[in-house]
């Protein structure tokens, strides 16, 4: 029998729990982040179940070796595809299979609501220089990139993308943890700046309109931040951001150097 472990599941209420499925050498790496904070709360609300599988735990040789010589020569080990294959295929239901690598297509907001819809996904972890991309092939959905750095294994990764699906999911957040206005809402733009007491601390004060009371102004001061933000540390953001007539003037006035 091939061990499957429940880490933390929950059976109390919610009909739409989400099940991740991880495959991973080094289990610990993820149940250390998930016995932690809203992830941990998540879990313990029933909103999200974690079944870890020990990759390792399906090798068949006879010292669990999962990793070998890419075939035509090059750096490194690969792991191997047998204990994939038995890995994924002893999860009754995978739902979409994804593979994180750096050579994936780029997680963005979108692609994190995209896959907060499903109610299973199965994970699975590369590690040294990758995978026998028969994997890729035949097992896997989606190949998933956290960003353009290389990491030194997928679970990392994989701690990221719960993350930010568990957070998409109805119930994950408490009431001090607004999901409404952060970067990356439906506009498009990056964060105003905010500020919280004492309004002089040091020396260095908030910005002065954020305690003239006048809630028209502070709108306006938000939305201006906003749009200098974006425009100043992620303009490429500014091609897609769906802008109101308003804010469209209010862009051409910062671009022509008139309103910063
Ligand atoms: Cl998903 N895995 C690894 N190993 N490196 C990465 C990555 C994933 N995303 C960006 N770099």
């Amino acid at each position: 029998m091939v061990p499957v472990r429940f880490l933390a599941g929950l059976e109390l209420s919610r009909n739409n729990i989400m099940t991740f499925n991880i495959l991973t050498l080094f289990p610990e790496i993820i149940t250390g982040f998930f016995c932690e904070s809203i992830i941990k709360r998540a879990v313990q609300n029933g909103i999200v179940r974690l079944n870890l599988l020990n990759i390792r735990d399906y090798s068949v040789d006879k010292h669990r070796k999962v990793d070998d010589y890419p075939f035509g020569g090059g750096r490194g080990m690969l792991l191997t595809p047998d204990p994939l294959f038995r890995a994924v295929e002893s999860i009754d239901e995978r739902g979409c299979v994804i593979y994180l690598s750096p050579k994936g297509s780029l997680l963005d907001q979108q692609k994190v609501r995209e896959l907060s819809r499903f109610t299973i996904l199965t994970i699975i972890c590369g590690h040294y220089e990758g995978i026998d991309n028969r994997v890729v092939e035949y097992l896997v959905d989606e190949e998933v990139s956290i960003g353009d750095y290389v990491l030194t294994g997928g679970e990392l990764a994989a701690a990221v993308l719960i993350d930010s699906i568990t957070r998409e999911l109805e119930g994950s957040l408490g009431n001090n943890e607004s999901k409404l206005e952060e970067s990356f809402d439906s506009s498009g733009l990056l964060e105003y700046e905010q500020y919280t007491r004492p309004a002089d601390y040091r020396g260095y004060r908030i910005p002065e309109v954020l305690l003239s009371g006048n809630h028209e102004e502070i709108r306006k001061w938000r939305i201006k931040r906003r749009l200098v933000n974006t425009l100043k540390k992620r303009p490429c953001l500014l091609n897609n951001a769906c802008l109101s007539p308003e804010l469209r003037k209010l862009l051409n006035e910062i671009v022509k150097g008139r309103n910063l």
